[in-house]
């Protein structure tokens, strides 16, 4: 019998970890990327049928840049309780936030590597990919954390949030630049519903409530759409205060690129938004749905789009910005919260880079199953693009890092992996501390 589309092609796990040392270059890799970058992506044992794209075990793959040199690869699972123990994630005690995957994303506060999934508590891994074990922050956090946290620039403190099953619904939580869990806020929401990411500007907190809703009874991914939830974004004063919100068409989205607040004191989002039926399609599909059709409609996807609200006068415009699939939007992360010219998205064989001052965009095609872009800023840049960009480009049983310049999409150098790694989620670079 055919595997189900999330474990076929460039989805297909692969069966154990190795490591690899002086990995063959192409180009010449800048001494500056010394550090390592480390990406995350769902990755069930071998003959596991998780069934859905969403709850395989979490692997982590990671490549050591020094000098120039791509001193090693090596693959890890992380070792939740989930992997090693089998445990439940809902048991007769309740909810397990321990007993999960870890396999959407990894990144790196107060000298802390976490390996994140919304559902549960972050897993602190070593720079060799060895798993510590759970974060709590000490007992503090009592809720799950999403796996799209954002690091404030200028304060260094991490903004994120947990969303669950049960109320309250919908969390904000904050960790000071040293890595303490010093604010926990309830947000109040209608329902439980599937909340992948958020946005944070200088003065707010952006919360999408949109249509995909939690029903127990469903089993499984018991997520589905419904029509008659509507669909809204919130906006909280990060100081305080209520939420207000603003009702919207309905969509969903996975993935913010930036929010900013312009001059007049209009909240601008940026995301990869799908329609309805585009996003059904999609969750029918990496949700092993065998129906062709549902196959064939979801290789439309998300497209980029803009909201303004205007706290003010309680408007809302929306735009389409362009119609092309992409998703994924990065950026340089020196500028979130504040207003950024250039967004960088993946449109499954290229990237695609948009100047969002002049509404220009750039298409690089790689030829092969394209991951996210990571932007790394170049030393002393001096402009917003100045640095590079990673990602994982696989082309049938093989896999490179590939780093483009940022500015116009060109090869700087690319790393051969001694191994195909499969299509995933996110990853970060990690510069020598
Ligand atoms: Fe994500």
């Amino acid at each position: 019998m055919a595997q189900p589309y999330y474990l076929s092609g460039t989805l297909a796990p692969v069966p154990d970890e190795i490591d690899a040392h002086d990995l063959a270059v192409t180009g010449e890799l800048p001494a500056e990327l010394t550090g390592r970058y480390f990406r995350n992506g769902p990755n069930p044992r071998h003959g596991e049928d998780p069934g859905h794209w969403f709850t395989g075990h979490g692997m982590l793959h990671g490549v050591r840049l020094r000098d120039g040199r791509a001193e090693w690869y090596r693959n890890r699972w992380v070792r939740t309780k989930k992997f090693t123990d089998d445990a439940p994630f809902v048991g007769e005690s309740g909810v397990d936030l321990a007993a999960v995957t870890a396999n959407t994303h990894v990144v790196r506060h107060s000298g802390r590597i976490l390996a994140l999934v919304e559902n549960g508590f972050p897993y602190e891994v070593t720079p060799e990919l060895d798993t510590v074990g759970p974060v709590d922050f000490g007992g503090r956090l009592t809720t799950a954390m999403t796996a799209h946290p954002k690091e404030d620039p200028v304060t260094g403190e991490l903004h994120f949030f947990g969303y669950g099953f049960f109320p309250p619904y919908l969390t904000y939580h904050r960790l000071s630049a040293a890595g303490e869990l010093v604010e926990s806020r309830r947000i109040d929401v209608p329902g439980s519903t599937m909340m992948h990411d958020f946005a944070v500007t200088e003065h707010h907190l952006l919360w999408l409530d949109l249509p995909m809703v939690f029903r127990l009874e469903r089993g499984g991914m018991p997520y589905a759409w419904e029509d008659d939830y509507g669909a809204r974004i919130g906006v909280t004063p990060r100081a305080g205060g209520p939420t207000r919100w603003f009702e919207v068409d309905p969509c969903y989205v996975f993935h913010v690129g930036n929010a900013w607040e312009d001059a007049d004191g209009r909240i601008v989002l940026n995301a990869a938004r799908y329609t309805r039926d585009r996003f059904t399609a999609l969750w029918g599909r990496i949700g092993g749905a065998e129906d062709p059709a549902v196959s064939a409609a979801a290789s439309g996807a998300a497209a980029l789009h803009r909201w303004t609200l205007d706290p003010a006068s309680g408007a809302v415009k929306e735009e389409a910005l362009d119609d092309r699939g992409v998703e994924f939007p990065t950026f340089n992360e020196s500028l979130l919260g504040r207003r950024s010219r250039y967004l960088y998205t993946v449109a499954g064989d290229g990237v695609v880079k948009y100047d969002q001052r002049d509404g220009d965009s750039q298409v690089r095609r790689t030829g092969g199953d394209t991951g996210e872009a990571v932007f790394v800023p170049a030393e002393g840049a001096t402009g917003e693009d100045d640095g590079w960009l990673l990602s994982v480009v696989t082309r049938g049983d093989a896999s490179e890092l590939l780093v483009l310049d940022a500015r116009d999409l060109s090869d700087v150098a690319s790393v051969r992996l001694p191994r195909r790694v499969p299509a995933g989620f996110h990853g970060s670079w990690l510069g020598e501390e």
